[in-house]
């Protein structure tokens, strides 16, 4: 393993590794305006969600990495404390990298990147038409961290309207993350979109208590085969098979034909029954592959 001690090596090197690293981030593309009602918008990934009670989004415009300089948004949001956080979708990708170019104090980077300004209702700021998702803010607290390059400046939000876009909620009204196309910031100039094959699902575990990889036999914990994927499903069970399960699983003509394919060779055995086993687990058939896996276990060079 390669390893970083944060104090050896130059700041924007770290930087780089550490967006590299932390990622994928969302996007906040913020919208703000001086005292005087100019209008500013930037984009900023070092943002997310923290809380709802009070809701609280949090972004960092830190100090330039080359100049020490601060950005205009955390100027904008000390003389006015309102902010539109737009979320940012890959049709909108083009023209959000266009208003994050450094124009000097002033400029108005909603006609810079040709989106459209919006009056907000409980804000100064203008929303971003273009964006499906468009969530007007109240900055409660700015948090310097450091007075270095780079240091960042906690921009911490509380939400006072949310406007949604009708097309991208599903029957019931709720946001379906299928229909939003966000996307978010990696390392480097890399971006990920959000959509098609790139999404998937996963199941919160229940309320129940799940017996943990820890409950398994050493062959399945150490196995070759299954996955540390496969070995987080089995331990999400709420309960093995019981021993009797497992006894008449051993008797069962499935299992006996495994045995004596390979003639009872133990090696041979686990592999193809962890083989087996990972198939069953990609089809959800959960207690099938416990069952297989831990007769395995149990089975005897004699039991042939
Ligand atoms: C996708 C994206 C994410 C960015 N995230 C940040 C960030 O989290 N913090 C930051 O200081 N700059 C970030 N930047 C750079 C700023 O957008 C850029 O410095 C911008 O010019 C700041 O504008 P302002 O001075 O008008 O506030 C990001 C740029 C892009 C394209």
């Amino acid at each position: 393993m390669a390893q970083i001690d944060p104090d050896l090596i130059p700041s924007h090197h770290l930087h780089r590794v550490l967006l590299s690293a932390i990622a994928p981030r969302p996007i906040a593309f913020a919208s703000t305006v001086d005292s005087s009602g100019k209008a500013n918008l930037s984009p900023f990934s070092c943002f997310n969600v923290f809380g709802v009670n009070p809701s609280t989004l949090i972004f960092s415009p830190s100090r330039s990495g080359r100049t020490n300089e601060l950005k205009d948004t955390l100027l904008n949001v000390k003389e006015i404390p309102e902010v539109v956080i737009n979320m940012v979708t890959y049709s909108m990708v083009e023209q959000m990298n266009l208003a994050s170019t450094e124009f000097p104090r002033g400029v108005n980077e909603f006609f810079k990147s040709g989106f459209t300004p919006v009056p907000s209702e409980k804000i100064k700021p203008y929303r971003v038409k273009e964006s499906p998702v468009q969530i007007e803010c109240k900055v409660r607290q700015v948090i310097e961290t450091g007075s270095g390059a780079g240091a960042a400046n906690l921009v911490v939000c509380e939400v006072v309207l949310i406007h949604i876009n009708d097309k991208v909620l599903d029957k019931k009204g709720a946001i379906d993350t299928r229909k939003l196309d966000l996307v978010g910031r990696m390392g480097a100039d890399y971006y990920v979109r959000a959509s098609g094959r790139s999404l998937f699902t996963l199941e919160k575990p229940s309320g129940k208590a799940a017996v943990g990889v820890d409950i398994f036999p050493e062959d399945v914990r150490m196995s070759a085969i299954l996955t540390g994927n496969d070995l987080g499903r089995l331990g999400g069970v709420h309960a093995l098979p019981t021993a009797p399960e497992i006894v008449k699983y051993m008797a069962s003509p499935y299992f006996r034909t495994i045995l004596t394919k390979h003639s009872g060779n133990k090696e041979k055995i686990t592999e193809e029954a962890h083989k087996l086993a990972h198939g069953l687990i990609t089809k959800n058939e959960l207690q099938e592959a416990l069952l297989l896996v831990l007769a395995t276990s149990n089975f005897a060079v004699n039991d042939v």
